[in-house]
């Protein structure tokens, strides 16, 4: 259990910075004070030199902005531990050869629960958006979680999954029956396969189409599911749960998304559906409600303030909808 104090360390913070990629922190002389040669070692030991980073290497060029920034606070106050310097050499002369690198996300306070997603860090990659992780996702994410009750036993499909965030962290901290992870893209379908390796590595992979992995009662898998496809709708694909994250942009897609949410409705009637969006655009997200109401599917919108267990921006015009069919 992390207590206030750890939390508000800044030798801490800056490990949860580092690991969630984000380069955008700012330290006071009086966290600069406290890190000295010592905690400079433990910080490059939870970080660069941890199994985890060592196997699943952030992005290069992340490195490089972090620990110039880094270097830059500490040479005001402090003596600069070597490694670092070496560190931030190494940074700068590995590029990463392709788009890919890994993320790791820290669930809570503690470092013992973190999700690594091979992902990249463009918006668009080969023609498609799928292949990083997107706000709505964390969002998802961080409802999910405490809402975990509603998850409890279930069979679960996640639609337009992208790299796999929202549906690894739920198939790993809830408590379903299975989760099936689907997109129409084959890209980001092997990356989402190699992401439920990296995550769930006591998983057994089956000889099966879908690909599924199982642990026991549990079963994780990746589908092909594109939502103008019909015949990708198995007639054996009955899910409790429907999720969706950042799956609500294209206005071409509106329809045959709506469409597939009415099968599944139509299939199982105690279906529940929920889907995550940030509002980009007031009039696609409009045409999405309008385009439900019109194919008898009812919603309420859940309202989503704090980040709890995951970082997410709550400054963003954000919505997250439990869809219904209408009785
Ligand atoms: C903005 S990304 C969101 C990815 C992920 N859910 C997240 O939030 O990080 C949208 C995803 O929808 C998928 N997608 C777009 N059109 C689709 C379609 N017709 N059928 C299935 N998936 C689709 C894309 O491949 C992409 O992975």
């Amino acid at each position: 259990m992390t207590t206030e104090t750890e939390k508000c360390d800044p030798l801490n913070q800056l490990i949860h910075h580092f690991y969630s990629g984000n380069h955008s922190f700012s330290l006071n002389p009086e966290d600069i004070k406290k890190i000295d040669w010592n905690r400079q070692q433990a910080f490059l030991e939870a970080t660069v030199n941890s199994t985890l980073l060592k196997k699943y290497p952030v992005s290069s060029n992340f490195s490089k902005i972090f620990l110039k920034k880094l270097i830059e606070y500490l040479e005001s106050h402090q003596e600069v531990h070597d490694d670092l310097y070496a560190q931030l050499c190494l940074a700068m002369k590995v590029s990463n050869h392709n788009n890919f690198c890994y993320k790791h996300y820290v669930v809570g306070q503690s470092l013992d629960k973190i999700i690594t997603i091979k992902e990249t860090r463009n918006m668009v990659v080969n023609g498609t958006t799928g292949l990083k992780t997107w706000e709505a996702a964390l969002m998802l994410s961080d409802w999910a979680l405490c809402n975990k009750d509603l998850f409890l036993n279930k069979n679960v499909l996640e639609l337009g999954s992208g790299v796999g965030f929202a549906g690894i962290t739920i198939a790993k901290m809830c408590d379903i029956k299975s989760l099936v992870l689907s997109d129409c893209h084959d890209e980001v379908l092997k990356t989402i396969t190699e992401n439920i390796q990296i995550n769930f590595p006591s998983y057994e992979q089956k000889v099966s189409q879908p690909t599924l992995f199982t642990n026991g009662p549990k079963t994780i898998g990746a589908t092909m599911l594109d939502w103008n496809k019909v015949d990708h709708f198995n007639e054996h694909m009955v899910p409790d749960l429907v999720i969706g994250a950042d799956i609500v942009y294209d206005p071409s897609i509106l329809k045959p998304l709506c469409n597939v949410l009415q099968t599944f409705c139509i299939k199982n009637r105690d279906i529940d559906i929920y889907i995550a969006s940030v509002i980009r655009n007031e009039e696609t997200f409009n045409g999405f409600l309008e385009t439900l109401s019109s194919m008898n599917l009812k919603y309420e919108k859940i309202e989503m303030i704090k980040s709890v267990f995951i970082d997410w921006d709550e400054k963003i015009q954000k919505c997250v909808l439990k869809i219904k069919l209408n009785n």
